[in-house]
């Protein structure tokens, strides 16, 4: 094992990938005070680069246009990837093989940090009247579950075998508004996961931490004491959109959005080859 690193060290350059999706276009926003280089990738072309911005096109399943994007960067933020629930062989590549080359370029260039954008649905098939923390064993709900599942083994392993430390925060419904009675609980704000984000990369030590991303809901089945260490405050509550919220009609009983942590995830595929 080696020692961690220092993440408050500057310059800090910081990679984005999954650049041009939804949270990275709003992360390119507010991350920009805490960054003196920020490097956005996706497979897709995101907007033209700004001041202290530069663009790079990469498809997270081939490693060696990995292995150079990540070159000469700080630290890593790993938001690439399919984002929902898809059959394997379209998750493989950008995920599962993306993800690896993701560690296996921060290892032979020595970044010390990796913020991955993991997922509740690592622990989706929890019913949603158990409350867990983050040494619950996990349960995911689909092959994008799994996907983000060996992405946190991965950090485990690259943090035991070669030091490098990751937060990997279990985001649960990161958009403007909470868009269900599910997401009363599972919600994160665009500004609670900035703060955790800047929280991972200041944290003075990290090992692998996981962390449930959800702002500060007044009904939730996350326990999020074991990353105390982190010093996350959520600013924000899904309660101020209750009221909207409950105008949509109840689900039924029997709705998995109404029964798991991971919802309607829990009863996707199976995808039959044809
Ligand atoms: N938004 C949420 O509530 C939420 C919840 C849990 C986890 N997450 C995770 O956070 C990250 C960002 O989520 P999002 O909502 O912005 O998703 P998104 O789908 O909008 O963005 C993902 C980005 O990854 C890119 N991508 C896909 N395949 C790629 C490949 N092979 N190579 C390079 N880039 C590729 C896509 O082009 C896209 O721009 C994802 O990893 C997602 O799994 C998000």
């Amino acid at each position: 094992m080696t020692a961690s690193s220092n993440a408050t060290a500057s310059p800090r350059r910081i990679l984005l990938t999954g650049a041009a999706g939804g949270l990275g276009k709003v992360l390119r926003q507010t991350l920009k005070p805490y960054a003196s280089l920020l490097r956005l990738s996706d497979i897709v072309e995101p907007q033209a680069p700004g001041e202290n911005e530069e663009v790079v096109v990469c498809d997270l399943a081939d490693k060696a246009a990995v292995d150079q994007m990540v070159k000469g960067m700080d630290a890593i933020l790993h938001f690439g990837g399919v984002s929902v629930e898809r059959p394997f062989e379209e998750i493989l590549g950008p995920n599962i093989s993306g993800t690896y080359h993701i560690y296996e370029a921060a290892r032979r260039h020595k970044v010390g940090r990796v913020i991955f954008a993991s997922s509740n649905h690592v622990i989706g098939f929890y019913k949603q009247t158990e409350t867990i923390d983050a040494l619950a064993p996990r349960r995911p709900d689909g092959y994008y579950g799994l996907s983000k599942s060996y992405g946190e083994d991965l950090a485990t392993f690259y943090f035991d075998r070669y030091g490098i430390e990751t937060l990997s925060i279990r985001i649960g419904s990161s958009f403007p508004e909470p868009q269900n009675r599910r997401m009363l609980s599972t919600w994160l704000s665009y500004d609670d996961l900035t703060q955790l984000i800047v929280k991972g990369l200041d944290a003075p030590e990290l090992g692998h931490t996981v962390v449930f991303g959800m702002s500060d809901n007044p009904h939730v089945w996350w326990d999020n004491r074991l990353a105390a260490h982190l010093g996350y405050e959520p600013q924000d509550s899904s309660e101020r959109f209750r009221a909207k919220v409950e105008e949509q009609p109840q689900p039924a009983a029997d709705d998995p959005a109404a029964l798991y942590h991971g919802g309607a995830f829990v009863a996707q595929g199976p995808f039959e080859e044809v």
